[in-house]
C-alpha cells in the first residue's frame, strides 16, 4: 500500500484487521511461501552451477580450470545452506518438496552433508580429475531428489 493510498478509512481497517489478532492473515494472499521461492532459487543456482561441469566433463565446452574453479565454489556454498533453506516446514502449490522431509530430518541434513562434501571433493585442476569426482555430487544431488522430490529424476531435469 503506497503512502498516498494511506487514507483514514484504509487506516481504521488496517487497525481493526491488527486487531483481530493473530490468526488475521499476515502473509500476502497469492498463497506463496517465500521461503518456498528461495529454496528453489537456491536448488536452480546449483544446476547452473552443475550445468557449467557437466558440459565440461562431457566435451559440449572446452575444459577451463577458472570457470570450473568457481562453479565448485558456488557448489560448496549453495549445498552448504541446503539445511538452513529447508529447516522450517514451509510449502506451497508449486513446491515439489515431500513432506517427509520434516519427519525424516536427521536423514535429510546427512544427505545435505553428503551433497556439501561431495561439492568439496570436487576436483578441478585438470579435465580427467573433474571427470572422476563430478559423478559423486551429481549422485548426491539425484538420490536426495529420489527421496525428498516429488518430480520424476532425470540428469536432464535434476
Ligand atoms: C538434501 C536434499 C537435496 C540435495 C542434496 C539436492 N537437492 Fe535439489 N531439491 C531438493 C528438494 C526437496 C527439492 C524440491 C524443492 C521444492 O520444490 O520446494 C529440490 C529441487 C531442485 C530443483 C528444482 C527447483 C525448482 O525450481 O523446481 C533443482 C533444479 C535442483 N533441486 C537441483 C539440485 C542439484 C543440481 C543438486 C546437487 C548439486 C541438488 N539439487 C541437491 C532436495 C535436494
Amino acid at each position: 500500500m503506497t503512502l498516498r493510498l494511506f487514507k483514514p478509512l484504509a487506516c481504521l481497517a488496517l487497525l481493526a484487521a491488527l486487531a483481530a489478532g493473530p490468526s488475521a492473515p499476515v502473509t500476502a494472499g497469492d498463497g506463496l511461501s517465500k521461503h518456498v521461492t528461495r529454496r528453489m532459487a537456491l536448488m536452480t543456482s546449483q544446476k547452473a552451477a552443475m550445468d557449467v561441469l557437466t558440459a565440461m566433463m562431457a566435451g559440449r565446452s572446452m575444459f577451463d580450470k577458472d570457470r570450473a574453479r568457481s562453479a565448485r565454489r558456488q557448489l560448496i556454498k549453495s549445498t552448504s545452506s541446503i539445511r538452513k533453506h529447508f529447516r522450517k516446514h514451509r510449502m506451497d502449490p508449486r513446491s515439489n518438496a515431500r513432506p517427509q522431509i520434516w519427519n525424516a530430518w536427521d536423514d535429510f541434513k546427512a544427505r545435505a552433508d553428503t551433497a556439501e562434501t561431495a561439492a568439496r571433493n570436487l576436483n578441478t585442476r585438470s579435465l580427467p580429475a573433474l571427470r572422476r569426482t563430478l559423478p559423486g555430487l551429481m549422485q548426491s544431488c539425484l538420490s536426495c531428489h529420489d527421496t525428498y522430490r516429488s518430480t520424476p529424476n532425470s540428469f536432464t531435469t535434476h
